[in-house]
């Protein structure tokens, strides 16, 4: 595992955005697995720039989520895929047919994991999987549990993360209380697993990760079995490795 230890924020998402444009560059029609949450908003903004400025494209990308919340279209504020549009796909040249996100409203949500499985599948895999990591130690949406699950699946939201999410929501309440996520399966199947973390209050989620038993009561703890991740944190979050 190689691990880069940045100053700060900015320096983390600087870090992040070249190593994602080093990809697009060393292939530019590469399966990028993207993530969403509050972290890789300076990645996303820093991609769109060098886009902007004409240094990188995406013409040829392909991106596929990691989750969606279930119960919210995808023009819902909240939902992942209305993230993506506003945080990187509305600022960047990529062709929107090439930008998938699990589809929270779906009637079948297990016709719409194995539809997400196949569609994985036929794409040969991602490239390069961009991860953040939950307070618990979530990847994706991949909660705590008994058992790693390997496919794509619905999850039930932990209390945790329901809490954590709450920021972007008028109330708790709001938050749905289900997703689909990519299981732990795609994931470890990326060939490339990049994993970005800021602040303090990862520091924990991080060690356990990445210093603690391989255990599904911390589902970041599988990179460790993956052979090539690469870890970009700031101090804080990297205080304690
Ligand atoms: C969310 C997402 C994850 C994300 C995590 C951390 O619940 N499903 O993909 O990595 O929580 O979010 P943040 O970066 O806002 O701390």
């Amino acid at each position: 595992m190689r691990i880069y230890q940045e100053a700060d924020y900015a320096a983390m998402s600087r870090r992040c955005a070249n190593l994602i444009s080093a990809e697009v560059i060393r292939k530019p029609d590469c399966v990028l697995g993207l993530a969403t949450g509050s972290t890789p908003v300076g990645i996303y903004h820093q991609l769109a720039e060098w886009n902007r400025k004409g240094d990188l494209s995406f013409w040829d990308v392909i991106t596929v989520n990691l989750d969606e919340y279930r119960g919210l279209a995808p023009t819902h504020t909240q939902s992942y895929r209305d993230f993506m549009q506003k945080n990187l796909f509305d600022h960047i040249d990529i062709r929107q047919e090439n930008t998938y996100v699990p589809n929270g409203m779906a009637q079948d949500p297990e016709e719409e994991c194995s539809r997400y499985d196949s569609m994985l599948r036929a794409l040969g895999g991602t490239d390069l999987q961009l991860l953040g990591l939950g307070r618990n130690g979530h990847i994706g949406f991949n909660e705590p549990g008994p058992a790693f699950i390997k496919e794509t699946h619905v999850v039930e939201l932990s209390q945790s993360t329901i809490e954590a999410n709450a920021r972007f929501f008028e109330s708790a309440d709001e938050v749905p209380r289900q997703a689909i996520t990519m299981g732990i399966g795609c994931i470890m199947e990326a060939r490339r697993v990049l994993v970005a973390v800021s602040g303090e209050d990862k520091a924990e989620a991080v060690y356990r990760s990445f210093c603690g038993p391989i255990t599904p009561e911390v589902p970041g703890s599988i990179l460790q079995l993956h052979g090539d991740v690469v870890l970009v944190g700031d101090r804080a979050a990297l205080s304690r490795l």
